[in-house]
């Protein structure tokens, strides 16, 4: 019989005999599955578990702060390390998807290889890689979907790292995953959360990003999801996001003719993110998310909401 707690004391237990006296660290993206990681590993070896959370810049609006909050409640050892204009550097003047991906992983790779280097002696790197990331990474290397988009949670360890993996819930669907971190402790505001891919609103901006157009979406993104939650609406959606698209259309406020952006609004349903439906909110609802957004995020005169499927569309634009 499975069962979180069976499980989280086994694991425990043996990463206890894994891993000894060893140091080990791990990179928190404010997401179930590496907080989950984290726990297990916290449990098992204390502080000798360090853990770094990396604000790119490309976090939803509050989100760096309140969730390095929720770690440090938990008894984390962990370091928040603000990368945001390294990243946003990173990103100036690119605008094809996989090239955004690519300078954000890889930056990823530099902070984080920066800050291990700073623990003397660390033996490992643990991640929390959960099974469909597994499959999903055999597939992408060796199906069509290579070409359509590379997801970088799995491998992408520069040589010089020569750390040893950790992976605690290799074997654990995502249903499994959020139940263990309930039995652990973690709270509702981490376990409840939408996927957020690891790129973040680095690909919720079509085209170049810029530090100006983040500070747009997370204001348009933030009345959003605020208003699905006070709807009731947020835990009943697998994944909502705002879309800052790279084009500006014709608008009136008052007596003057305004030409800005364009936000779309995404909220899909799905199990496991591989196929997904679009939802059909409530038209009122959506009627007074556009309002909200248009009279109070400056820069934004035009709201639409996205009724494509995956597939054929995919969850995110790029
Ligand atoms: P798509 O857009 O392919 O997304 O339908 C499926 C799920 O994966 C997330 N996603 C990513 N997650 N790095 C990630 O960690 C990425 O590059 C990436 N691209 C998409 C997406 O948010 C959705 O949950």
């Amino acid at each position: 019989d499975w069962t979180p707690f069976a499980f989280a004391d086994e694991t425990i237990a043996s990463l206890k005999e894994q891993l000894g006296n060893d140091k080990v660290v791990l990179a928190l993206s404010g997401g179930v599955d590496s907080s989950v990681a984290a726990l297990l590993l916290h449990k098992a070896i204390g502080n000798n578990l360090y853990c770094v959370f990396v604000d790119n810049g490309l976090l939803r609006k509050n989100e760096f702060e309140s969730v390095l909050e929720s770690y440090k409640t938990l008894g984390l050892n962990v370091k928040g390390v603000d990368a945001k204009d390294q990243f946003y550097a990173a990103l100036k003047g690119l605008t094809d998807p996989e090239k955004k991906r690519k300078a954000i992983g890889g930056k990823f790779i530099d902070i984080f290889d920066a800050e291990a280097h700073l623990i003397q002696d660390v033996k490992w790197l643990a991640q929390g890689t959960i099974y469909p990331d597994v499959i999903e990474s055999v597939s992408v290397n060796g199906g069509p979907s290579a070409t359509i988009k590379s997801h970088h949670n799995v491998g992408g360890l520069p040589d010089f790292m020569k750390l040893k993996v950790v992976e605690p819930l290799r074997s654990l669907f995502k249903d499994e995953v959020r139940r263990v971190g309930r039995a652990l402790g973690l709270p509702e505001n981490i376990l409840g959360r939408h996927p957020f891919p690891g790129p973040g609103l680095g690909i919720r901006i079509l085209g170049e990003v810029t530090p100006e157009k983040v500070a747009i979406l997370q204001e348009a993104d933030y009345i959003y999801i605020e208003n699905l939650r006070k709807a009731g609406l947020y835990d009943k959606v697998w994944q909502a996001g705002t879309i800052f698209l790279p084009i500006q259309s014709v608008g009136v406020m008052g007596d003057e003719r305004t030409y800005e952006n364009v936000v779309s609004l995404r909220a899909v349903e799905s199990v496991d993110g591989m196929t997904a439906d679009w939802c059909h909110l409530p038209y009122e609802l959506l009627a007074k998310i556009s309002n909200e957004i248009i009279n109070n995020v400056k820069g934004i005169n035009r709201v639409v909401y996205d009724i494509s499927s995956k597939p054929p569309a995919t969850i995110e634009w790029e």
